[in-house]
């Protein structure tokens, strides 16, 4: 049985790659390990018969150094939407690529993001660029992904406007016109365990799409019809989206900040035709989120 170090796999799609992993053909079956900051936030994971979580400090080299001892394939995972940038995006994918290089690791996959670029207007995209050019310069060889937005049971979008529409008369929305091409979290897991058998993907960057391009307005009343909570939405201008976000920057928790509106200024979609590779077919969100938005 091989081994996998996934780093950052604990959250929402570190948790559909796992099960990918631990769940292919019993010839191909990997032995998982997950760190964590906080071994309760894996609880669902421990049910995986192959999966071992464990409590460990993943920015301190010895630690990651110990940690990829034996590891047939490593996974960088670890994203923020606020907060050190610098630190979770850049810094530590460096870490992690040139302790992956230093143990021989064979495979190592890095999760990026769409629309990441040195001159993006945000430091949440420009971060994931410069995490990418720090894996790339110490692991040329990794294979890196940049998903669109990721829907799916579990996800922090839509399922965030579904709370927001259960409760709220009118929806004030910040850049009702950012585009957006979201991808669902199982044909990501798909994507980034399909990458195994294509040893062409080594050193290869990949941009992952769903089906359809929608504005940020279109998915807002999408999720309110499927939800059954359909709102007048009203779209806000640039400057009052800035002010909402800085508004929600002081609620504990708060679900916008003002690099998230400056995220938004750039198109995250995929160049046209372009949507997963190696063959694969991407699912339409239409087919997925009632099943998980109808409940709300
Ligand atoms: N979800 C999307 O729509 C989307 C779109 C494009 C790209 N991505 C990228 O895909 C990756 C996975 O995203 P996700 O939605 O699965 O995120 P998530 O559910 O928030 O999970 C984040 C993971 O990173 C770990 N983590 C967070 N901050 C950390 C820190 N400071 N130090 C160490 N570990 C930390 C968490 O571990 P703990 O167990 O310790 O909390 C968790 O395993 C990220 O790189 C993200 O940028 C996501």
């Amino acid at each position: 049985m091989k081994s996998a170090l996934l780093i950052g796999g604990t959250g929402f799609l570190g948790s559909a790659i796992a099960r990918r992993l631990a769940c292919r053909p019993a010839s191909a079956d990997f032995r998982l390990t997950l760190p964590t900051r906080r071994r309760e936030r894996a609880k669902h994971l421990t049910t995986l018969p192959t999966a071992s979580v464990v409590e460990a400090n993943v920015h301190d080299e010895a630690v990651l150094a110990e940690l990829m001892t034996g590891q047939d394939l490593v996974i960088s995972l670890v994203g923020i939407l606020k907060g050190d940038f610098q630190r979770a995006h850049v810094e530590l994918p460096g870490k992690i690529a040139r302790a992956a290089a230093a143990a021989g690791i064979p495979r190592l996959i890095h999760i990026s993001a769409l629309a990441a670029a040195a001159d993006a207007p945000s430091k949440y995209l420009r971060s994931k660029a410069a995490g990418e050019t720090a894996v790339k310069a110490a692991y040329p060889a990794a294979t890196i992904f940049q998903p669109s937005v990721i829907f799916g049971r579990g996800d922090s979008f839509l399922t965030l406007f579904a709370g927001l529409l259960a409760v709220a008369p009118v929806v004030p929305l910040a850049c009702p016109g950012a585009r957006f091409q979201p991808v669902w979290v199982e044909d990501v897991a798909t994507a980034v365990v399909a990458c195994l058998d294509h040893p062409e993907s080594q050193g290869q960057t990949y941009p992952l799409c769903g089906p359809r391009e929608y504005t940020l307005r279109e998915l807002v009343a999408t999720t309110g019809q499927l939800s059954g909570h359909p709102r007048p939405i009203i779209g806000l201008p640039l400057a009052l989206s800035y002010l909402q976000a800085l508004m929600m920057e002081f609620v504990p928790g708060g679900p916008m900040t003002r690099d998230n509106v400056r995220s938004m200024q750039v198109p995250n979609v995929c160049p046209a035709g372009c949507t997963l590779p190696f063959g694969l077919a991407a699912t339409p969100l239409e087919a997925v989120a009632p099943g998980y938005l109808s409940a709300k």
